[in-house]
């Protein structure tokens, strides 16, 4: 098949004709490295929901499993497009912080959720330029996710007096 002149030096081109500038494997790392901080991030909230001790234990346990169907969610969507695009999902979590109290559980999970934003956003970019703007969309509404829980937790942790 005949490449126009303009065309080629142009590696691949997204569905809308435009030029990718972020190729397939470095997506599927990036989406693999995301993947790895959801399933990190389940068992975080897992474990501490689990370890959770003081008055606020049956507060926080609620919504440390409240927090668990949301990532799950975002587990499952990262793993499918992974696999979507060719990858292999990955099955290893990030390592879960050592906490005991309930403060340092919450401030461990608060600095997780930011990275989680930190990560999409540069997912976000690497999905525009890819051409997949599909992606781009889904990954934003898990951002939304993200910050709905970093702000809630910084909310706890802002009347937290325990020292
Ligand atoms: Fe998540
Ligand atoms: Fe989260």
């Amino acid at each position: 098949m005949a490449v126009s002149t303009d065309r080629k030096n142009r590696t691949a081109a997204s569905s809308n004709g435009s030029e990718r500038t972020v190729d397939q494997q470095t997506l599927i790392e990036g989406l693999n490295h995301d993947l790895a901080g959801e399933y990190q991030a389940i068992i975080m909230y897992m474990h501490y929901s689990a370890k959770l001790t003081g008055p606020y234990r049956k507060e926080l346990r609620n919504f440390f499993q409240t927090e668990i169907t949301d990532e799950q969610g975002h587990a499952q969507f990262l793993a499918d497009k992974i696999a979507t695009l060719g990858g292999e999902p990955t099955t290893e979590p990030r390592a879960v912080p050592h906490a005991d109290e309930p403060r340092g559980m919450l401030q461990r999970l608060l600095e997780a959720e930011i990275q989680a934003i930190t990560d999409y956003n540069e997912r976000i970019e690497q999905a525009e330029a890819f051409g997949d703007i599909g992606l781009k969309v889904d990954l934003e509404n898990q951002i939304a996710d993200e910050t709905r829980h970093k702000e809630e937790l910084a909310r706890i942790l802002a009347g937290w007096s325990e020292a």
